[in-house]
């Protein structure tokens, strides 16, 4: 069984805490919090939506990939890439560049955001869960950053809709193309009222 304890924990989400796998630095853990049903749900529905989204894709880069599961003392965890900068520390969310860092560069922010929905329209590929959370942006030695969707688990509450909405692309990418769009909205509507949400989060 894998020890995991607060040293460890990268951060929390609304249903999981992500901890560093102890042993393994390139990978992460993530664990229920709570009792709720769709709480201990989420690690199933991230694996289910993580195998269909490879088998539509399978050289996906842009995503951090999930390996099964492994018994922790927090109960049963999901073992998945640890997405890091170059320098080795873990990425930040979108979240947590344009709410918590001083110093961002929003309109280029926003132009990554731009070009990461770009690649997702041009191969079709049907991630509609583009919460600023649920994404890490790995910051690179020469400064420039790179996007990587590091839960899942929305794809699995779209299964049921994809067969039909790749049927009918033209849904798919109406759908996509509206999800990107408030992405890349999101970005300077939520920097500028960052001073709020940071106090909301103390
Ligand atoms: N693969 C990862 N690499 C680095 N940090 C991660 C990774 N997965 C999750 N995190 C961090 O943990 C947080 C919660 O994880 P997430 O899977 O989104 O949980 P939830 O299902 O509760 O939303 C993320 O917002 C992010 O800060
Ligand atoms: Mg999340």
């Amino acid at each position: 069984m894998i020890c995991l304890d607060n040293s460890v924990l990268i951060n929390h989400g609304k249903v999981r805490a992500c901890y560093q796998h102890p042993k393994e630095p390139s990978l992460v853990i993530k664990v229920p919090v709570g009792e709720e049903k769709e709480t201990n749900y989420a690690n199933i529905k991230e694996l289910k939506g993580y195998q269909t989204l490879m088998r539509e894709h399978v050289d996906l880069f842009c995503i951090s990939h999930c390996y099964g599961f492994v018994s922790t003392n927090y109960g049963r965890g999901l073992v998945c890439d640890c997405i890091r900068d170059d320098d080795g520390a873990i990425s930040k969310t979108i979240w947590d560049v344009i709410v918590f860092q001083d110093d961002c560069d929003v309109k280029y922010v926003q132009k990554v955001a731009d070009e990461f929905c770009n690649f997702l329209m041009s191969r079709n590929i049907w991630i509609f869960d583009l919460n600023l959370k649920n994404i890490a942006l790995r910051l690179r030695y020469d400064g420039t950053y790179q996007m990587f969707v590091i839960d899942l688990k929305g794809r699995y509450d779209d299964n049921e809709l994809i067969p039909f909405s790749s049927y009918i692309k033209y849904f798919a990418t109406k759908k996509l193309e509206r999800r990107c769009q408030q992405l890349i909205e999101r970005i300077p509507f939520y920097r500028n009222k960052r001073a709020e949400l940071q106090y909301e989060s103390l």
